[in-house]
């Protein structure tokens, strides 16, 4: 197969047409949205939906968030009115956050990994708008990476994971935000936070007051235990090498015990200063503005900047758990081999 790749500037009407009726007829696209970049299909297609799960080597058992550019299209997916929501969800969509909610008929079981709920999320990117739009269809997607590998969050990323093993590629440069979106269940008697995400839990509590917080949201996956969240069964975000992540008040203590030779030390622009200058250190940014840390943390765990393979360990600083740091120090402990506290 080869890959048809296109840059955001060369969309022009026709171009989307071709994409949306391809789309429509089964074809697999790589598109951006604000979060990380999706690989997706007509999320009506049960066909057209393995694609994605061969693609990306993931567990048939692993639901695909469904994505769509209006609330009708939204309404069709779900069983129940979309209405009932529409407090909730006209103060949060478009955006990076995604609901869980009853799944109607027109949604095939392969898409939602078995379950009868479904993942729906109405992105605020421009170029996924229009390509759902032009296909005039839901289209199911999941992060745009070899599974159990850090999500897609640059152009490179997506190249070097599925060139010609899709037959669409849309650039728009980096991603917005950095990290996939906020998860909320809907589903359920009292609405829960699955996945933290680029919309914090203390926005969303000024909307959804009674929402649940569970102690996974914080902890280190638990293979032997039952699948409550996304991610939780899965080694997730991994680095093809080992991951030390260090949540400790006494961070530079702690890396002097551990250190040695092919260690790369990820922390933020305070820490790189007081570390010892002999250390491989690399700034993750400024953890005043969490937001940045965000919108490169996969990219330093795919490990961009190590064009050499210089590296075999990787020693990570804990981060706050406020904001959006509770979703980066929720990839990092996943992420982790070992997580020092
Ligand atoms: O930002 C994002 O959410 C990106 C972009 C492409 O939209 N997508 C993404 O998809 O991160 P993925 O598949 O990597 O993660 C989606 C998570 C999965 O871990 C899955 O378990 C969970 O959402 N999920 C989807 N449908 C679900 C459902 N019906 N019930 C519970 N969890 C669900
Ligand atoms: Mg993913």
């Amino acid at each position: 197969m080869k890959t048809k790749i296109f840059e955001k500037d060369e969309l022009d009407e026709s171009t989307l047409d071709k994409i949306g009726e391809d789309i429509r007829n089964g074809a697999l696209v790589i598109f951006p949205t604000e979060t990380v970049y999706g690989i997706g299909a007509n999320a009506y297609d049960e066909n057209a939906s393995k694609r994605i799960f061969e693609a990306k080597g993931r567990p048939s058992d692993n639901p695909l968030i469904v994505h769509v550019d209006s609330l009708e299209m939204a309404d069709e997916c779900m069983e129940e009115d979309i209405r009932k929501y529409k407090n909730i969800i006209s103060r949060l969509w478009p955006g990076p956050i995604t609901f869980i909610f009853k799944k109607s008929s027109s949604v095939p079981l392969t898409v939602t990994g078995g379950k009868n709920t479904v993942g729906i999320r109405f992105p605020s990117n421009k170029i996924s708008q229009k390509i759902i739009k032009h296909s005039g269809v839901p289209i199911a997607a999941p992060s745009a990476n070899i599974s159990g590998k850090p999500s897609s969050t640059r152009i490179n990323h997506v190249i070097k994971d599925f060139l010609n093993r899709v037959d669409y590629i849309i650039s728009d440069g980096d991603c917005f935000f950095g990290l996939e979106s906020t998860i909320i269940d809907l589903s359920g008697d009292a609405p829960t936070l699955l996945r933290p995400g680029p919309i914090s839990v203390e926005d969303i509590e000024n909307i959804i007051p009674n929402l649940e917080v569970p102690d996974f949201v914080y902890a280190k996956i638990d293979y032997s235990g039952p699948v409550l969240s996304p991610g939780m069964k899965y080694k997730h975000y991994s680095p093809d090498i080992q991951l030390v992540l260090i949540d400790s008040e006494d961070f530079i203590n702690e890396v002097r015990n551990i250190y040695r030779e092919g260690d790369i030390i990820f922390c933020d622009d305070n820490m790189l200063r007081l570390l010892p200058e002999d250390f491989d250190r690399i700034s993750l940014g400024n953890s005043d503005n969490l937001y940045d840390i965000a919108k490169n943390i996969f990219s330093f765990l795919r490990l961009d900047f190590d064009t050499e393979k210089k590296y075999r360990r990787i020693i990570c600083q804990g981060f706050s758990n406020s904001g959006i740091g509770l979703a980066i120090m929720n990839r990092l402990r996943k992420a982790a081999d070992v997580i020092l506290e």
